[in-house]
């Protein structure tokens, strides 16, 4: 496994692979590895001939107020996880190096980024679309692959990759739980046991609210507040937003469809969780 920090010596590395026949599978991540980003690297393997993952902490995603400083950062153990998965090139770059002085393009997918994280966090999708837009011009990678926990992030990078005419195949990756069905984050590590204990009210919410819709209820309003009873009821959880949307629209339901997205985020302690479901209205699919 090569170690690459060099963004035109990464170009070279690609264009060579992609001169010599071979495909390129891409995980982007942020580092401080987990099951969950093994399970996409697993998938990536299976997409392309060279696995490439980018570890990259990227200041343009995180807003002034939050934790780019604290962020979780491991590169050995990282660098161990990924030799097991059978990974080909870890692309580590310098900030420095991805915004060098004097930038000053970046990618605003308009509508997508708004609501839901976008409204708790200004400018994030701004920065994601912008690093990956990059990646992808540094690492030309055939297939890219994204986890599904990151619903909004996946649908602006989808949206992104059609209007730029992007020719990467970006495939979703279906969220990884803890045996106890919290979903794996990076930030799980800031939970303390107790506050890990009531992170576990969004699977358990989520879940709830597709046995509300198993039972005929199909008012987003009604489900909305059930999720949102059942995570305030645990001390320390603070709801930034429990939306009942359509899973590539993001817009507003009036009325749960089948394969309607259910998703939330909430601080629990001073971290924030994201989770979500699809929520099915045909017995027997979820
Ligand atoms: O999902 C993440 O870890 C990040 O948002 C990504 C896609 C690596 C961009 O920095």
């Amino acid at each position: 496994m090569e170690i690459i920090n060099d963004i035109n010596q990464m170009q070279k590395r690609a264009e060579a692979l992609r001169n010599s026949g071979k495909t390129i599978a891409f995980v982007p991540t942020m580092g401080y590895l987990h099951d969950g980003h093994l399970a996409l690297m697993r998938a990536g393997r299976e997409l392309g001939d060279v696995l490439v993952v980018s570890i990259f902490v990227n200041p343009a995603q995180f807003g002034p107020k939050e934790d780019f400083g604290s962020y979780p950062r491991d590169l050995e153990r990282d660098s161990a996880l990924c030799r097991q998965v059978g990974v080909d090139i870890i692309f580590h770059p310098a900030a420095e190096a991805i915004y060098p002085r004097g930038f000053q393009t970046h990618i605003e997918v308009e509508n997508l980024s708004r609501g839901l994280c976008g409204d708790f966090r200004p400018g994030h999708f701004r920065g994601v679309a912008t690093v990956v837009a990059k990646l992808f011009n540094i690492i030309k990678p055939h297939a890219a692959v994204f986890g599904e926990k990151d619903c909004q992030q996946l649908a602006v990078i989808r949206r992104m990759t059609a209007d730029l005419n992007l020719d990467v195949q970006i495939v979703g990756y279906p969220t990884v739980r803890e045996t106890d069905g919290l979903a794996m984050s990076s930030r799980n590590t800031f939970l303390s046991a107790a506050e890990r204990q009531s992170a576990l009210s969004l699977s358990r919410s989520l879940e709830q609210a597709q046995q509300m819709v198993r039972e005929g209820e199909r008012a987003p309003g009604r489900i909305e507040q059930a999720v949102r009873e059942t995570i305030s009821r645990e001390p320390a959880t603070e709801i930034e937003y429990v939306r009942v949307c359509h899973p590539e629209s993001l817009s507003e339901l009036k009325w749960v469809e089948d394969s309607t997205l259910l998703a939330l985020a909430v601080r629990v302690g001073k971290t924030r969780l994201i989770d979500n479901r699809i929520i099915t209205t045909k017995p027997g699919r979820e």
